[in-house]
């Protein structure tokens, strides 16, 4: 696959539209999406999975949730995996059909649950026992009939980043797959609920097939126990949480190659994987992908303000900041930077810094990187994903614009705050 995002020469372009020209009409820290590159991705997980009958994509609004993305995103096929009524309200007003829409999440308000009722959603996944006795509630209530899907924890380590690893006994999200037969029992005898299937998400950013093989071991021996039960299970959903790659998303002679010890997860082993896995079995299969979809198609580019040093270490301090984009302050997440515009020079070691108050704000530590300028353009790669949905105003800055590009054409698809914004 090709990337929409690439150095023509030696200048950045977004599709077919120069990143310099972008960051001058528009203004910097600036988010640009490829709406090519979400298509391919969407398209190439897809492809990759079509060997699984009738499996279908929703994607996880959280990833990303700006309606003009979701928009192009539902007109590609997918579906959405919900986990507030905002999320709920922007698929539905992006095109999503309610039937392809699921709504988690671990603490589900009164009002979420009911929004989704009303909506007719596709499903509600359910991650307690008291829970599930609310939305019989709120369903009676309403008078309608909410289609559930239980949340199991199976306990596997997914091998990621501790603060995006869901599926171990000891995280709070799902019911324990120890206790989780009880939960069945009772979901099925529900007034106003009609059992749906089974649920698992054991974390994102998960770049091995192994952790999913385990995850498909534990669900299809549940699924087989519930069916001794007589509880019949229609759908299985496997959750997100397929990595991407964040190194070397550029590669030009002038930058640096990164070491690269990430191994990028493979589509078709996973996919035969899940299939062989669940191949007795004769149930719908559902995936909520969000980082793979969007990822790979968004850059936050960003001015440099100031350089400095102190104690020998190089500063390169920009204008976006963990604000922008928090990654790096959350879990210390890698993001390829690279410069707008490349020129033969000599590459140093510093760390790139944003403006706010916190010794978190920080993009990356102790980078090689060709030299850089008061000015000059950056580009902080692969921020599509978990970028501006985890955007705040700390420090009352303005969050940035939102701008898509499809070949050669670009449009705004959210404002830049103004300090109206701020009261
Ligand atoms: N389904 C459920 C139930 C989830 O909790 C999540 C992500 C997804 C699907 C989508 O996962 P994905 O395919 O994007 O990995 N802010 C973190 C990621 C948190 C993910 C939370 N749940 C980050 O920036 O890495």
């Amino acid at each position: 696959m090709t990337s929409q995002i690439r150095y023509d020469n030696n200048s950045l372009y977004i599709e077919g539209l120069p990143a310099t020209a972008l960051a001058e009409k528009y203004g910097t820290p600036l988010y640009v999406y490829s709406a090519n590159q979400a298509a391919d991705n969407y398209r190439l997980l897809r492809d990759s999975f079509d060997i699984i009958d009738g499996i279908r994509f929703l994607y996880a609004l959280k990833a990303n949730s700006n309606p003009e993305i979701l928009k192009l995103i539902s007109a590609l096929g997918a579906g959405a995996d919900t986990v507030s009524a905002g999320e709920i309200f922007l698929a539905l007003r992006s095109g999503f059909a309610p039937e392809s829409i699921s709504l988690a999440g671990v603490g589900k308000t009164d009002d979420d649950l009911d929004f989704a009722l009303t909506r007719n959603i596709g499903t509600i996944i359910a991650e307690s026992d008291e829970e599930l006795q609310v939305i019989s509630q709120r369903a009676s209530k309403i008078g309608r009939t909410a289609h559930v899907s239980l949340r199991i924890n199976p306990d596997v380590d997914a091998r990621t980043h501790p603060h995006i690893s869901t599926g171990l006994k000891d995280n709070k999200f799902g019911i324990n797959i120890d206790r989780a037969l009880d939960s069945a029992k009772v979901a099925a005898n529900l007034k106003n609920v009609e059992f749906a299937g089974i649920h698992s998400h054991i974390g994102s950013q998960i770049t091995e097939v192994e952790p999913f093989a385990e995850a498909v071991r534990s669900i299809a021996e549940f699924v087989d126990k519930l069916g001794k039960e007589g509880i019949r299970v229609s759908q299985i959903d496997l959750g997100g949480g397929i990595g991407v790659r964040y190194k070397n998303a550029l590669t030009h002679d002038l930058i640096p190659v990164e070491n690269n010890s990430e191994h990028p997860i493979d589509l078709r082993s996973l996919s035969q994987v899940i299939k062989n896995g669940f191949s007795s079995l004769d149930c719908e299969l559902v995936m909520e992908p969000g980082r793979f979809v969007i990822a790979e198609s968004g850059v936050l580019l960003t001015r440099v303000l100031y350089r400095k040093e102190s104690s020998g270490r190089k500063f390169v301090i920009v204008d976006a900041g963990m604000n922008d984009m928090m990654r790096h302050a959350l879990y210390s997440a890698y993001h390829q930077i690279a410069p707008v515009e490349l020129s033969v020079g000599k590459s140093v070691m510093v760390d790139v810094v944003g403006p706010v108050c916190e010794s978190t704000d920080v993009f990356a530590v102790q980078r090689e990187m060709p030299e850089v300028k008061r000015g000059d353009l950056l580009a902080i790669l692969t921020t599509g994903a978990y970028g501006y949905s985890l955007s705040s105003n700390y420090n009352s800055r303005l969050k940035p614009a939102e701008v898509l590009v499809d070949e050669d054409y670009a449009r705004v698809i959210r404002d830049r705050d103004t300090m109206e914004d701020l009261v």
